[in-house]
């Protein structure tokens, strides 16, 4: 082979890679890999959750009307994504924070382990501690009573024995009522930071050890069944995805094509289905490489 030939077997090679990566679902978002209900984006996934989990820069991201998150991870077998809060105090730091809310509407509610100490809260003005009689804060409803242990535990870790208030005002906070919308919204409740933590691998005394962030359930149908079209479609290599007005089911397949089925029988294409422009131009382009190879001998 001469310098031509290589160069031309160049050419073709790069023309050819879009049909190789045409498959517009992406099936990672970094390290977290995606499955029914999520997607990277818009048309992929379940509709009900392309506005809360998006996929941006290798990194998922779960937004709520307080800000977004980083996801970071998701069990698809008990269906939880874990998200991380950049402004929420750990055992390592302590920061400011506005605090942290679901949306209403959305199809996420915390699971039941996931428990938030609020730090720092102004004894004077907070609403909490309104109810306290004579200053006395370990009766206060809307704080749990059996989270001064975990209370004390906290105070263990350095960065928050130096914030400098007492543990008295540290609350688990626990109203009865969160319902699913849940709110803390730290500037209304007067405190300055806050901490989540989703799990104590068993070392409830050794906040090193903490898992830091909120478990959160989501929900995609009343049974919370996988719909057996969206897990034939991913058996066969493809993502769930959508499109239309009604965005009914499509499944992405990896040459790109898109499939009402799997993509196990691409030739059963539905009438609708039609190559991606992206295909359609790779052809092309690729007939037109095959011109210039032919001309140039
Ligand atoms: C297939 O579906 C995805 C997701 O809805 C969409 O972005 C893409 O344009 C579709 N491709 C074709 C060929 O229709
Ligand atoms: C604070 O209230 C609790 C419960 O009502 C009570 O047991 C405790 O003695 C009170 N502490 C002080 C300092 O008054």
């Amino acid at each position: 082979m001469n310098k031509d030939h290589i160069r031309l077997a160049f050419l073709l090679l790069v023309l050819l890679l879009p049909l190789i990566r045409s498959q517009v679902c992406q099936r990672f978002c970094g390290d977290i890999q995606l499955r029914y209900p999520f997607g990277g984006g818009p048309g992929c996934g379940d509709p009900r959750f392309t506005k809360y989990i998006s996929c941006n820069d290798r990194m998922l991201t779960f937004t709520t009307h307080t800000g977004s998150y980083p996801v970071t991870n998701i069990d698809y077998t008990n269906k939880i994504i874990y998200v991380s809060d950049p402004s929420m105090s750990t055992c390592f730091c302590t920061q400011p924070s506005k605090g942290f809310s679901l949306d209403w509407d959305a199809p996420f509610t915390f699971q039941d382990g996931t428990v938030f100490a609020l730090l720092d809260c102004s004894l004077d003005s907070s609403p909490i501690y309104k109810g306290a009689i004579n200053g006395n804060t370990s009766d206060v409803p809307q704080c749990d009573n059996a989270g001064t242990t975990l209370c004390s535990s906290l105070y263990s870790c350095q960065p928050i024995s130096q914030l400098n208030v007492p543990i008295s005002t540290c609350c688990v906070y626990a109203p009865v009522d969160l319902g699913p919308a849940f709110q803390m919204d730290l500037q209304k409740l007067q405190c300055k930071a806050y901490t989540a933590v989703y799990s104590f691998e068993s070392q409830e005394t050794n906040p090193e050890a903490w898992k830091f962030g909120a478990a959160l359930k989501y929900k995609f149908n009343v049974n919370n069944d996988y719909p057996i079209y969206c897990s034939n479609c991913e058996k066969s290599n493809g993502v769930c995805a959508y499109s239309g007005t009604y965005n009914n089911f499509v499944c992405n397949c990896p040459s790109g094509v898109n499939t009402t089925t799997d993509c196990y029988f691409q030739n059963t294409w539905s009438s609708g289905v039609i190559f991606s422009p992206l295909f359609k131009g790779s052809w092309l382009l690729i007939s037109a490489a095959l011109l210039v190879f032919w001309i140039s001998f």
